[in-house]
């Protein structure tokens, strides 16, 4: 059976005033990425090649948004938020172009997956012509109610119009729903506002659907998936919610986690086989680890490529950019910011690198500082293989450390180094034999004066 094309219709007009924000709500983030980035991306992966986003008042924004991370989608303007169902038929243009399937998806219900989505469409290639899903949260209050017969699915109650029977069904509306053809503007058309909320309910759509002799089913998914965020308490259980999910992925792809519920993940960590992540670790948007390395405890990681084998931490800090080289270390108390760490060098404590390079099996001693910064602009320092920088020093970039060059401990080091050289740039020791006893001599207070003074 050809694959049958499909238009993904998501909602993402509300203004989620109770999340007390000046920005639009589904660009609130989940794992370092927009609500809306994760439903676009589920519904890029259930191979759906359309979308069309349904937008309110934060239409700014989210175009922007949008043209980063979907350049293709349609976007719809919703002038008055009139109801589920006005904010469907808003995406009219879009719709009336023509699928084989449409799939209502919300922008503030990020967890959904692309799994749960190609099973709506299998159900409705299969013949259904309206798929509801359905889930049975712990407190069912504010949801719609399915009510169903045998596997058919009769009508969606909100709580609003529900009558005390209605208000015991345990199986409620998640909200995402998939219709078949090009039925769904003749079924939107349909909705009135005679409710309680006197809004357009696209929930009618499954009365309707029915009327018109449509096969209507629900299909039941697990709680997580369809999490939606109304306020920032919302977003945290659905952050919680996403960080177990990214853990139990971390671990099932053979990373192994000490306390996985103290590692925090981004959308888009990549994780090698065999790595080791001790407790208390942060990864940001943008971090790839080798296999076999190690990550040790409380260390903060963005945008950062770890090589095969490297041991970065403990307290470790890798900025943007950071590139950590098979086998290398990078130490306690150190930092790295756009800079490459070679194939087995070590950074082990106390360190800036920033705009560097550091070369094959150099070793950079405890507290060097890569001056990088003049307070206009960002200059380089070059480290060449297997050079050695004592401790304490300071490279004032732009600068060159040759292969193989050694940097005396204590110096600042202003002009490039040549390869296989010595730089000591420091002031020279001076020694003052017996100096110390004579001062203390000098200076010491005759007991008996002390005595007299703290009567
Ligand atoms: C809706 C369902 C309810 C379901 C619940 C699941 C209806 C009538 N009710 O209720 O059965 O149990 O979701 O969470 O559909 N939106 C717009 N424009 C509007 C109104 C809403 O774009 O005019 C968007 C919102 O941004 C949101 C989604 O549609 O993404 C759902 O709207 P919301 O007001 O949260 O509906 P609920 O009352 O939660
Ligand atoms: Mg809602």
């Amino acid at each position: 059976m050809a694959e049958q094309s499909a238009l993904a219709v998501i909602l993402a007009a509300g203004e989620g005033t109770r999340m007390r924000s000046s920005r639009a709500k589904v660009l609130h983030e989940v794992g370092g990425m927009p609500m809306l980035g994760h439903v676009l991306a589920a519904v890029e992966a259930a191979g759906i090649e359309r979308r069309a986003v349904v937008v309110g008042a934060q239409e700014a924004d989210l175009r922007a948004y949008l043209e980063t991370a979907a350049g293709d989608a349609a976007i719809h303007r919703q002038v008055q938020l009139l109801g589920t169902g006005h904010a469907v038929l808003t995406a009219r243009p879009s719709i009336a172009a023509g699928a084989d399937q449409m799939l209502i998806v919300y922008g503030d219900t990020p967890l959904i997956t692309a799994r749960t989505l190609r099973r709506i469409r299998r159900r409705l290639a299969g013949g259904a012509d309206v798929v509801v899903l359905g889930f049975r949260p712990t407190d069912p209050a504010r949801y719609g109610r399915l009510i169903v017969d045998g596997k058919r699915l009769l009508a969606i109650r909100e709580a609003a119009d529900a009558s005390a029977e209605e208000k015991r069904i345990g199986l409620c509306n998640a909200g995402i729903m998939g219709f078949s053809g090009t039925d769904l503007i003749a079924i939107l058309k349909r909705i009135g506002k005679a409710n309680a909320k006197r809004e357009y309910y696209l929930t009618d759509a499954v009365e309707i659907a029915n009327r018109l002799a449509k096969r209507v089913v629900a299909m039941e998914v697990d709680t997580d998936e369809v999490l939606g965020v109304n306020s920032r308490h919302d977003l945290a259980r659905v952050e919680a919610a996403f960080q177990r999910r990214a853990r139990t992925a971390a671990m099932a792809a053979g990373a192994t986690l000490i306390a996985p519920e103290t590692v925090w993940f981004s959308h888009d960590t990549r994780l090698g086989r065999d790595v080791t992540i001790e407790p208390n670790v942060f990864f940001g948007p943008g971090v790839r680890v080798g296999d076999g390395a190690e990550i040790r405890a409380h260390s903060h990681i963005v945008g950062a490529t770890i090589g095969p084998n490297a041991i970065v931490g403990p307290f470790a800090r890798l900025r943007p950019g950071a590139r950590v080289g098979n086998g290398a270390r990078v130490g306690n108390f150190v930092e790295i910011k756009n800079a490459d760490i070679g194939v087995g060098a070590k950074v082990s404590h106390l360190t800036y690198v920033g705009d560097a390079s550091v070369g094959k099996a150099a070793n950079i001693g405890a507290g060097v500082i890569t001056c990088n910064y003049d307070g206009f602009a960002k200059h380089r320092t070059e480290i060449g293989a297997g050079a050695f920088i004592g401790s304490n020093s300071s490279l004032i970039a732009p600068v060159t450390i040759g292969e193989g060059g050694y940097v005396a401990s204590g110096s600042v080091i202003t002009r490039n180094v040549a390869p296989g050289a010595l730089s000591l740039a420091r002031t020279r020791q001076v020694d003052k034999p017996g100096w110390a006893r004579k001062f203390r001599d000098r200076n010491r207070k005759p007991a008996n004066r002390i005595e007299r003074k703290s009567r």
